[in-house]
């Protein structure tokens, strides 16, 4: 049985022993989608290529003629804004003999051309000039229907609010379909009002899957987080509930906060978006975006966070910062406000770091069984595992297989 096969195989037999049975009895993924390099090949090939995944932002291209190389599923990409103010996603290859195009952020710029042989696109991805195409000196020219032809390879890819995502495999379920039903949870929060602050980078020494199973863990809150426990309801103490692929909480905040994580905030107060619906007035939104991404709407900042898997036991959390409007996002007035905010969000991922550093090598224990879920609590990472698990075999809301 080649490696593959053994993936397949190990997928299969959990989901006929656990992908059915009660909360009480299912386990959670086996430890070989924590630890095997084959395992997270496989994953990068198969769970992120079938769904839709976040790439980048539109805040990453502001002006036209910006241009951004990212990495999603191993695959090099490139995200870019073109003349005509369009953002389009595209391969980053050259149609000529295969060399990558871009390797750091432009900007300015008008075209993209390749470092081997000089073929030459412009930001739309037409193929604009080849020179020396002919011969020496000799440059021919470029068909109409050639430029197109040999143009550079798009990606599908679909936005909401500033958030990129993208298909690789093109045949995942309609973007729209797919997150509906976690966006109909936010939709009293006025995200097009808001705007960008910073974005923070953690390393966690863990698998992504652990990070967001995390995330997505109300559970851990009294003994991993006891500041931020104090400022939650304890009647929206409960699991996240699932919506579609993605899961989904709503919680009071009690206490002298009225808004949540922010405890301390400076002298000057952070405003709200306008706009925002009462509940969000007082309350945090807690989600997560099926495979990899978690969010918290607060009233006065959302929070979007890549769990970027770098290596099997390694994942960058990449947290990006949206403030009420853009004079909340960069003007100096709002910058100990801020900080405050940021800095408490370090403090909550430093204490998550270590946790979630113990449950990957937890997964070295050749006798732990994938763990017993707290029905109460664990419905989510239920949903979660048997999705991931879905995923590497084609089942579920992705493509079939087609190997
Ligand atoms: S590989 Fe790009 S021009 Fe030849
Ligand atoms: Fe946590």
């Amino acid at each position: 049985m080649d490696q593959r096969q053994k993936i397949d195989d190990l997928i299969q037999r959990y989901r006929s022993a656990y992908g059915v049975t009660s909360t009480e009895q299912t386990r959670g993924l086996p430890n070989e989608a924590f630890v095997s390099q084959t395992y997270f090949e496989e994953e990068q090939k198969r769970l992120f290529a079938r769904s839709w995944v976040f790439a980048g932002t539109r805040s990453d291209v502001p002006e036209k003629g910006d241009i951004k190389p990212v990495s999603v599923g191993g695959r090099s990409l490139l995200i870019v804004r073109d003349q005509s103010n369009k953002v389009h996603v595209f391969n980053n290859v050259c149609r000529h003999r295969g060399a990558q195009l871009v390797t750091c952020e432009l900007k300015g710029r008008r075209t993209i051309t390749c470092p081997y042989h000089r073929w030459t696109y412009d930001l739309a991805g037409e193929l604009r000039v080849r020179p020396h195409f002919e011969g020496h000196e000799n440059h021919g020219n470029i068909e109409k229907e050639d430029r197109q032809k040999f143009g550079l390879l798009p990606v599908r890819f679909a936005t909401w609010h500033d958030w990129i995502f993208i298909n690789l495999d093109g045949k995942a379920l309609e973007f729209d379909s797919f997150i509906e039903p976690i966006r109909s949870r936010y939709s009293g929060y006025p995200l097009e009002n808001c705007h960008r602050g910073n974005v923070a980078f953690f390393e966690f020494q863990s698998n992504f899957k652990l990070v967001l199973d995390n995330w997505a863990d109300n559970y851990h809150l009294f003994a991993v987080h006891p500041a931020l426990d104090q400022t939650m309801a304890n009647e929206d103490r409960k699991s996240l509930e699932n919506v579609g692929p993605h899961a989904f909480c709503r919680y009071g905040f009690i206490g002298d906060s009225d808004t949540g994580i922010e405890l301390t905030r400076g002298d000057v107060a952070l405003p709200r978006a306008e706009g925002m619906s009462e509940a969000y007035q007082r309350s945090g939104g807690l989600g997560t975006i099926f495979p990899n991404i978690g969010l918290f709407a607060s009233p006065t900042c959302f929070l979007f966070i890549n769990m970027r898997p770098l290596a099997v036991d390694k994942c960058q959390m990449e947290v990006h910062f949206y403030y009420g409007s853009k004079e909340a996002a960069v003007d100096d007035k709002y910058a100990e406000a801020r900080q405050a905010l940021e800095a408490q969000w370090a403090n909550l991922n430093e204490e998550d770091m270590t946790i979630c550093h113990r449950t990957q090598v937890g997964r070295s224990c050749d006798d732990f069984d994938g763990g017993h879920f707290a029905p109460f609590w664990d419905l989510a990472q239920i949903n979660l595992h048997r999705q991931w698990a879905d995923a590497m075999v084609g089942e579920g809301l992705f493509s079939a297989v087609d190997q």
